[in-house]
């Protein structure tokens, strides 16, 4: 069963430049999250944080009791071996074969034999539907073929924690579809902890159970799918309309002058009130359930006098048996 990541306070900079501070959260033991922000917020910087490969100035990650900030290094070490990463751009070795990229991390981390590794990596080449290109080279397959031997090297060392950088860039729609399946059906499978970053508004709206967006050097929030979904916060609603007008400019933050022309402008109201929040992908047919959203509706239900109106309404939408969201 996946692993709570508990982050407290985290504060990073480099040099002078302040990337975001104090961020907390939590994210939930095998649920699925989703960071969301414009580029260069941070959110790459935030995953090589969470797995102690940068150090924030401030603030604490706790896993299993390890904190992966302040914690001794052989401790740290030891606590990364829980996580499966799937970086930005594929990050395989070009002169590889994708069998023995896949294997990498078994043959440098672990003592197997041979003919173990050969079983488990072709369990993982099957889960992520690369059957049959074990014996190709990076540079012979498509972006889309590469991306999904990141998330089956990702998968062998049998993750508790699975971070994934952008799994979508590069891909088209329909494959990004098939990636949102699989990152949940995965979830299904392993009930790993899995925090995904992302700019595609498709992922963001049907794989979570939970979502925070970064912007301004701050966490703007971060909670069930259906808070950020429903918000009408400005940064929030911008992102996910992905419209030009609002608080995010080109270079992130627009300045006062253009924010304060833009409002002045007579131009057309912005659509707002409630927005619709499509249902969360479930677990292909013969897939297992997901414990992690079984834990999530205790979770989340219990929480429902903490949360925005149009957020408690969209949950109990999604948890009524007419809507056809009954999980349990
Ligand atoms: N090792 C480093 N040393 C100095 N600055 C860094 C380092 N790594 C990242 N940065 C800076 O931190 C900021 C955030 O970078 P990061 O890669 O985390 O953004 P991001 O949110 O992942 O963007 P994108 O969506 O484009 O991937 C950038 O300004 C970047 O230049
Ligand atoms: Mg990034």
């Amino acid at each position: 069963m996946g692993i709570e990541v508990v982050v407290e306070g985290l504060t990073k900079s480099f040099g002078k430049q302040n990337i975001w501070q104090d961020v907390s959260l939590t994210l939930p033991a095998g649920e699925v999250s989703v960071m969301l922000g414009p580029s260069g917020t941070g959110k790459t910087v935030f995953l090589k944080s969470i797995i102690g490969l940068l150090k924030p100035e401030q603030g604490r990650v706790l896993i299993n009791g390890v904190d992966m900030v302040n914690s001794p290094e052989r401790d740290i070490m030891e606590t990364r071996k829980l996580f499966g990463l799937m970086f930005q751009d594929g990050a395989l070795f070009g002169s590889m074969s994708l069998f023995d990229n896949i294997a990498f991390p078994l043959r440098e981390h672990t003592r197997k034999k041979e003919s173990e590794i050969r079983r488990i990596v072709m369990e993982r080449i099957d889960i992520v539907g690369l059957l049959g290109a074990e014996g190709k080279l990076p540079g012979e397959i498509s972006g889309g073929m590469r991306k999904r031997a990141g998330l089956a090297r990702a998968l062998v060392l049998d993750p508790q924690i699975i971070l994934c950088d952008e799994p979508d860039s590069g891909l088209d729609p329909v494959r990004t579809a098939y990636l949102s399946q699989l990152l949940i059906d995965l979830n299904a499978q392993i009930d790993a902890t899995m925090l995904i970053v992302t700019h595609n508004l498709d992922i963001a709206a049907t794989v979570p159970d939970n979502m925070g967006m970064l912007f301004c050097r701050n966490l703007v929030t971060f909670g069930p799918r259906e808070v950020l979904l429903t918000s009408d916060t400005p940064v929030v609603s911008q992102f996910l309309a992905g419209r030009r007008e609002g608080p995010i400019g080109m270079s992130e933050e627009k300045d006062a002058a253009t924010l304060a022309a833009e409002q002045q402008a007579d131009t057309a109201p912005l659509p707002t009130g409630p927005r619709t929040v499509v249902p969360q992908l479930e677990p292909s047919p013969g897939m297992p359930v997901r414990q992690g959203a079984l834990r999530r509706r205790e979770r989340v239900m219990s929480m429902l006098g903490q949360l925005p109106e149009a957020a408690r309404t969209a949950i109990l939408d999604s948890y009524a048996p007419a809507a056809g969201g009954a999980r349990a």
